[in-house]
C-alpha cells in the first residue's frame, strides 16, 4: 500500500480566549477590484461543468503536458462560501480534486471549525494543473488560467470569498501587499466580499497562524451568516 501523506494532528480550536467580536461593520474595508457586474453575457462557459470541460482539454499554457490530471475545482454548485488555492499539488494532480493532500485535510478541519463541509462550499484553484515540483505558478500561467476562475466566482456569485495564501490572495486582489497587510479587512472581488488567511500549507510549518487563522475563517462566516440570517 502506498505510504499515506502525514497529517499532522493539528486542528484548528477557537482560542480559549477569543477576544471580543467587533461588529461587522467596524472591520475595515480593503481593496475594490472590478464592479458587482462582472463581465455578464462574454463567456463561452454557461456552467461550471463547461469549465471543467473546458479545463480538461486546456492548452493555453504548458502546465497540461506535464500534469496528470486536469483539478478545475469541487463541491456546492450554489455554494455561498468559494474557497480559493494556488494550485494543486501532487495528491491533487492524481485525483483530479483540490485540497486533498495534508494542507487539505487541515482545510477541511478549518472548515469544520466555522460548521462547513467540503459540500457546504466550492473550492478551487487559481491554476487548474499542477506547475511541475510544486514550483511558483508563472505569471503566464495566471494569465492563461485566469478566465476559468474568474467565470467560476461570476457563475456561483458566493456570498464570501475565502483567498488561501499570498498567492491567491495577490492574483485576485491585484496587488503586491503581503498577506499580513490583506488578512484583517473586508475587500470586494467583483462586489464578493473577500476575506484574506493564511494557506492551510503555511499553517502546517508556522503553528502561531493558527490564531489569526482562526479570526479569518470566523469574520468569512460572520460575512455569510449576515448574508443569509437564520441558517448559522
Ligand atoms: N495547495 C493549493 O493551493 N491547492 C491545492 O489544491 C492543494 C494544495
Amino acid at each position: 500500500m502506498p505510504a499515506q501523506p502525514t497529517v499532522p494532528r493539528m486542528s484548528l480550536p477557537a482560542p480559549s480566549d477569543p477576544g471580543p467580536l467587533i461588529a461587522l461593520d467596524a472591520i475595515p474595508q480593503g481593496l475594490i477590484v472590478g464592479s458587482a457586474a462582472f463581465n455578464e453575457g462574454a463567456s463561452p462557459w454557461n456552467s461550471l461543468e463547461d469549465i471543467a470541460h473546458a479545463v480538461a482539454g486546456c492548452t493555453l499554457c504548458p502546465l497540461y503536458k506535464t500534469a496528470k490530471n486536469p483539478v478545475p475545482g469541487t463541491g456546492n454548485s450554489n455554494a455561498d462560501f468559494v474557497v480559493v488555492g494556488e494550485a494543486p499539488g501532487a495528491s491533487e494532480d492524481e485525483q483530479g480534486v483540490p485540497f486533498v493532500g495534508a494542507a487539505g485535510q487541515l482545510l477541511t478541519k478549518i472548515l469544520g471549525a466555522i460548521n462547513l463541509s467540503r459540500d457546504d462550499v466550492f473550492i478551487c484553484n487559481v491554476l487548474k494543473h499542477r506547475p511541475p515540483g510544486n514550483r511558483n505558478p508563472e505569471p503566464n500561467e495566471v494569465h492563461a488560467c485566469s478566465p476559468y476562475l474568474v467565470r467560476q466566482i461570476e457563475l456561483l456569485r458566493p456570498k464570501v470569498l475565502l483567498a488561501l495564501g499570498t498567492f491567491a490572495a495577490q492574483t485576485l486582489l491585484q496587488t503586491r501587499e503581503s498577506i499580513g497587510k490583506l488578512r484583517g479587512r473586508i475587500h470586494r472581488y467583483n462586489g464578493v466580499p473577500l476575506v484574506v488567511t493564511y494557506h492551510p500549507a503555511a499553517l502546517l510549518r508556522n503553528p502561531s497562524w493558527k490564531r489569526p487563522t482562526w479570526e479569518d475563517v470566523q469574520l468569512a462566516r460572520r460575512i455569510l451568516d449576515r448574508a443569509n440570517p437564520g441558517t448559522e
